[in-house]
């Protein structure tokens, strides 16, 4: 998603925890602070846009691209130079420890969530060591900048449904063992639990939610839904001939992104801090949500063949997807769902958006698109 507005990164500067006038002219608490790393991706710009919505003053690390990478947060953008300004965007890098630490001092968050990460399961398989840097290891270096820092934040780690991989128990649970398939998985079983024990170590307010997949119109477009609503979209305009995929039939617990940052943003309103399983408790095959793509594009699906020669094909007769074994993972999680009756009870939490929905959400954005482009 390229981004057509430059974004004015400035340097951070530190400013004093000034109380503001409340409306009875006494004195008000000053807004509270949310740092969100990520806030470029997906989830990133969904939170930002409800922390802002509920007062917070939001800083977002954004990393150095030789390309505009902020067109998920081009719309809430605000330029540094107005008066009263509640998002800040700061460069930084998970990678790079001196960043991380500068952007703690001199922001002091409230609240951290930590959604960076490199977050392509297939990619980790490319590039194992970038993943476990990043995905693993920028969990450590927050934690130990707040702990060096004596910053008394609540922090929020972006934990996966991935850890469950080969999942010992359906649905999967709080308590369900963790079987990380893949190097993206094993770097986050790495940041679930140093965020858990900097928990029970140093009474940091640190807690992990484990959520499982969640889409939207902002989906990356290498992800399987969003490769197959834009694919469906441009198709029906004549823009793409075929959709090539991997495996048909791994299922998914999928949800929409929006309900999902709610979630997080809850944990850290939690009397005490712990971890929580953020799903829908309804399962789907990738074949399934094609399905209802192409539906929805008017383009209904019969499938044909077995294996790496099935085949998706239109009501003309026509071929609309294929299947491409270079997207087969060299280690496969084949079927995730969610229980997330503990987020539930204890917070208060269930998701609002059906499959359908999200399915046909998706389609007409990328529609949307597709036409606007033409
Ligand atoms: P996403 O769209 O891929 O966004 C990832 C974000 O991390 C982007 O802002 C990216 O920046 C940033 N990032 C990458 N490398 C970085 C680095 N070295 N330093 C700082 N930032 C870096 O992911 P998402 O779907 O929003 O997911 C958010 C988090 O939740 C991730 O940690 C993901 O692993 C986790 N998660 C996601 C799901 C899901 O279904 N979406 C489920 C469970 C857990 P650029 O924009 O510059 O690339
Ligand atoms: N990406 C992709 N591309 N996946 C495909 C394709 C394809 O062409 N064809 C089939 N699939 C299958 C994958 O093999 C996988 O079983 C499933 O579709 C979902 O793949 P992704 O959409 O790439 O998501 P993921 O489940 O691997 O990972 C996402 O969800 C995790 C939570 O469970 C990411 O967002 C992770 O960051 C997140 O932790």
């Amino acid at each position: 998603m390229g981004s057509q507005i430059p974004l004015n990164l400035s340097p951070f500067v530190a400013r004093p925890n000034t109380q503001v006038e409340a409306s009875d002219g006494g004195p008000a608490a000053r807004p509270r602070r949310a740092l969100i790393t990520g806030i470029t991706g997906q989830d990133g710009s969904y939170l930002a846009e409800l922390l802002l919505a509920k007062g917070y003053e939001v800083c977002g690390v954004v990393r150095r691209s030789s390309s505009f990478n902020t067109g998920r947060i081009d719309h809430i953008y605000q330029d540094p130079h107005e008066p009263n300004v509640r998002l800040r965007l700061v460069h930084g890098d998970l990678c790079d420890a001196s960043s991380i630490n500068r952007i703690l001092k001199t922001f002091r968050p409230d609240e951290i969530y930590n959604l960076g990460a490199q977050s392509h399961v297939k990619v980790s398989f490319d590039i194992p060591e970038y993943t476990a840097d990043v995905t693993g290891l920028g969990a450590i270096r927050l934690l130990e900048a707040m702990r060096e820092l004596g910053l008394q934040a609540k922090f929020y780690q972006a934990s996966s449904s991935e850890l469950y991989g080969r999942a010992a128990e359906v649905p999967q649970r709080e308590t369900t063992p963790f079987y990380p398939r893949s190097p993206y998985a094993a770097a986050k079983a790495y940041a679930f639990y140093v965020t858990r024990n900097y928990r029970e170590a140093y009474g940091i307010f640190a807690v992990n939610g484990i959520l499982f997949n969640h889409e939207s119109p902002r989906r990356g477009e290498t992800f399987v839904t969003r490769k197959i609503t834009r694919a469906a979209a441009r198709i029906a305009r004549g823009k793409q001939g075929r959709l090539y995929l991997g495996n048909l039939d791994a299922r998914r617990d999928w949800g929409y992104a929006a309900d999902y940052v709610d979630a997080m943003w809850r944990m850290l309103q939690a009397a005490t801090p712990d971890d929580y399983v953020i799903a829908t408790g309804q399962r789907h095959s990738v074949r399934e949500f094609c399905e209802l793509a192409f539906a929805a594009v008017d383009l209904p699906l019969r499938w044909e063949g077995e294996g790496v020669d099935e085949r998706g094909i239109g009501p003309a007769g026509q071929l609309l997807v294929e299947i491409d074994p270079r997207y087969f993972r060299p280690a496969e999680v084949d079927d995730l769902c969610g229980d997330y009756s503990k987020a539930r009870r204890e917070l208060g939490w269930a998701p609002t958006t059906s499959f359908h929905e999200l399915v046909q959400m998706m389609v007409v954005a990328d529609l949307k698109l597709v036409d606007a482009l033409a």
